[in-house]
């Protein structure tokens, strides 16, 4: 992909559905008794992978553009998978299905991509294990996991890292446990599980950093509708703040507030941006935003600020080499355990755009008042790092590639028609 130096940003954008939220309306439908149709699912491979898997385990799965139908046939209606299920890209499938699969009465196996085949899931192990569950995995840590369900047992569990995904893991499986399921986070995770299941009708609770689930759980099938992302609308509001001119709207994005910590971090830095018209959709306040031009200086992403950005640092990371002072992260470690080591993939394109950047084991330094030259860089197959450097692209002196372009399809299969849509 050819990106050249870009004028002002102007027009308005209306994202795909959230990709947090589209994974976790699929599985509670196809857990709940009877239909659930989904507006403005995610367009991403990654929940594609979700719908997939679903329909593996013998849940009817209709799809009509971003409109989809799952006929949930209740806790006990999924059926052992004829093959391997296929999780490709994403996370998020491998580690929250694996909390249904461990409670079911057979057993399954779940792969992925070369990216996914890397990433550590002993930490879902451990508490599906502590639960009862039996499962096998490369190198006692990485997929191909086997999974033989069992009865579950409740457990309460301490996460020892930040995670949203292995949190939504224990509570699924919490669902199939008779009595109290609970997790306690070191710093809040976004909670669209605890919305979404509340929403489906379980009984959930929480006080604090505790969440807790009471199981065997019935969950009732719902008419939903999907905010827009607002991690797919970070690259507008960042393009837009880098370029003289821009002025985007970017129209019914989801603002639940453990995500939309990014927001007031942009508005500190002294970014532009306005919400306009706020609404509720099942729990998630929705709003449109309007983001202009505008200078910023430089700023500090460390602890539970770390985890309520970790899938924005790259495109921050993009736009701390135009601020004042500089950007600095920390206690990001679990970036590199994404689907790319984050903190390399961002280091080695910036470095190749000319842009100045010190890492450290758990984040980085990127000094400010920099310039991009134009330059090829690469997405190394990761959805996040082709759309960062497209915006750095935007911005540079002259033409870049970016190699592996299309990764951005994990999430946002449209960015690149869109963004071309704003420029004038
Ligand atoms: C997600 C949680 C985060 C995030 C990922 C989606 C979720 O991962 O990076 O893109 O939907 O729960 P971790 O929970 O592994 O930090």
């Amino acid at each position: 992909m050819e990106i050249s130096p870009s004028g002002p940003l102007r027009g308005a954008v209306r994202l795909p559905g959230d990709k947090s939220i589209s994974h976790r309306y699929a599985i509670l439908a196809a857990l709940a008794e009877g239909s659930t149709r989904i507006r403005n699912y995610s367009s991403g491979a990654d929940c594609a992978s979700t719908l997939g898997a679903l329909r593996a385990l013998g849940v009817p799965v209709e799809r009509e553009a971003s409109e989809v139908t799952i006929r949930g046939r209740g806790p006990d209606g999924l059926r052992a998978p004829k093959e391997t299920i296929d999780a490709g890209n994403s996370g998020s499938t491998i580690r929250m299905l694996s909390g249904v699969l461990a409670a079911q009465p057979f057993t399954s196996r779940i792969s992925g991509d070369a990216s996914l085949s890397r990433r550590p899931m002993d930490r879902i192990m451990r508490p599906l294990g502590e639960m009862g569950a039996v499962i096998r995995a490369r190198e006692g840590r990485f997929p191909p996991l086997e999974i033989e369900g069992r009865p579950l047992r409740p457990i309460s569990y301490a996460l020892p890292v930040a995670s949203a995904q292995v949190k939504t893991c224990v509570l699924l499986a919490g669902l199939f446990a008779p009595g109290r399921t609970t997790v306690i986070e070191p710093v809040p995770t976004r909670d669209h599980t605890e919305i979404a299941l509340r929403e489906f009708g379980a009984d959930v609770e929480v006080d604090g950093r505790r969440i807790s689930v009471e199981g065997p759980a019935r969950l009732r099938p719902r008419e939903l509708w999907v905010p827009g992302d607002l991690s797919s609308a970070a690259f507008f509001l960042v393009a837009a703040t880098l370029i003289p001119g821009s002025l985007v709207t970017l129209e019914r994005v989801g603002l639940n507030p453990r995500r939309a910590a990014l927001l007031d971090f942009l508005a500190g830095l002294g970014a532009r941006i306005r919400i306009l018209g706020l609404e509720q959709a099942h729990g998630e306040p929705v709003g449109d935003l309007e983001v202009e031009h505008a200078p910023v200086r430089g700023g500090r992403i460390e602890g539970g600020l770390t985890a309520a950005l970790i899938d924005e640092i790259p495109v921050l990371a993009v736009l701390g080499a135009v601020t004042r002072e500089g950007l600095e992260v920390r206690d990001a470690a679990e970036l590199r355990v994404k689907e790319t080591d984050r903190i390399a993939s961002v280091a080695e394109n910036l470095r190749r755009m000319g842009v100045r950047i010190e890492t450290r084991d758990d984040g980085f330094f990127v000094p400010g008042n920099q310039h991009f030259e134009g330059a090829e860089v690469d997405s190394f197959g990761d959805h996040r790092i082709a759309m960062a450097f497209a915006v750095a692209a935007l911005a540079a002196r002259g033409p870049s590639r970016i190699l592996n372009a299309e990764a951005a399809s994990v999430s946002y299969p449209e960015f690149f028609d869109t963004l071309q849509s704003l420029r004038s």
